[in-house]
């Protein structure tokens, strides 16, 4: 039997459901029962009624929101070492020394953060609502982190007063797109629209066509009467773009941008954390009921 039956055989058998983001392999977005951006998995996640076990393709602070958003399964991580890391640039040290600074100012973080920095702010938020979030706010000045090119882009779009937590956080994958190459591909195909997601930096923000989260591409592209799209994010979500408009095409922007951290969810390990039920994500109270007020919050200003 080939791995991807197997894993499909023991998902019936253990009562299991898959939640696989826009980035993971096309083998891993084939076997899953949705794929989706993080505010899609994470609703996914708090939502699921039937399933005993969430085997949580992605990195470890969704597989962590999962955890807190449904408290009652088995979420499962396939690979201990998927680890976002900006979401480890910003420490609850960190958040304590801004608030001490800006005692007025809520804190807005991004959910690419640890649980236990989520448990120290007033509402977290995704690219996709970022925006929204913020409005909602009754604040002109707001602490945010931990992505600063995100910070800048709501300040932007807001008119606030956007003060990034820490001051450089980044996603060292998103930083990898320039305008250049851009430009260069542009002149190879004069009519491509340009997807630039708002963890780049300013310069490509600039080029853009059009800002968003992963699936927000996913719906532009196929709501647009362009054929032809480039592309600044994970290289993974180009397998669902081209799976879903087979009649365009999509090029990414630069070769090389690969979140290796997401890429480590292999059918193999899916098999054996189904198999084994690892690698098993709690998150310990009182940290995960603080931050589930925090993600509660996300839901209830963005009207889910
Ligand atoms: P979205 O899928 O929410 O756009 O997030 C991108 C990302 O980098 C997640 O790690
Ligand atoms: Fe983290 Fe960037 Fe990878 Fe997303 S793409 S998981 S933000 S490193």
């Amino acid at each position: 039997m080939e791995l991807a039956e197997k894993i499909l055989k023991l998902k019936r058998e253990k009562r299991a459901i898959i939640l696989a983001h826009n980035y993971q392999r096309p083998e891993v977005q084939e076997i899953a029962d949705y794929v989706g951006d993080s505010i899609e998995l994470s609703r996914k996640a708090m939502d699921e009624r039937d399933a005993e076990v969430i085997v949580f393709a992605a990195v470890d602070f969704m597989a962590e929101s999962a955890a807190i958003l449904n408290p009652d399964k088995r979420v499962l991580l396939p690979s201990r070492g998927a680890r976002c890391p900006m979401a480890q640039m910003l420490t609850v040290d960190e958040v304590k020394r801004w608030k001490v600074l800006y005692p007025l100012a809520p804190v807005v973080l991004y959910v690419n953060t640890l649980a236990s920095a989520k448990a120290y702010c007033d509402v977290c938020c995704t690219s996709a609502n970022a925006v929204e979030v913020i409005e909602a706010l009754n604040a002109e000045t707001v602490l945010f982190g931990p992505d600063r090119n995100l910070a800048e882009y709501v300040q932007e779009k807001t008119g606030k007063n956007i003060i990034p937590i820490p001051e450089h956080g980044f996603c060292p994958t998103h930083l990898l797109f320039h305008p250049e190459d851009v430009q260069a591909l542009k002149a190879q195909h004069r009519d491509a629209v340009v997807m630039v997601h708002p963890e780049c930096s300013a310069e490509m923000r600039r080029i853009a066509d059009f800002i968003g989260s992963t699936s927000q591409m996913c719906r532009y592209a196929r709501e647009s009467q362009a054929k032809t799209f480039i592309v600044a994010t994970e290289e993974g979500l180009l397998h669902r773009l081209r799976r879903e408009n087979p009649d365009k095409s999509f090029i990414l922007a630069y070769e090389g941008a690969v979140c290796p951290n997401m890429k480590l969810n292999t059918l193999e390990r899916i098999y054996m954390a189904l198999k084994e039920e690892k690698h098993v994500v709690t998150v310990p109270e009182p940290i995960a009921s603080k931050a589930r007020k925090a993600l509660e919050k996300m839901f209830e200003l963005t009207g889910r």
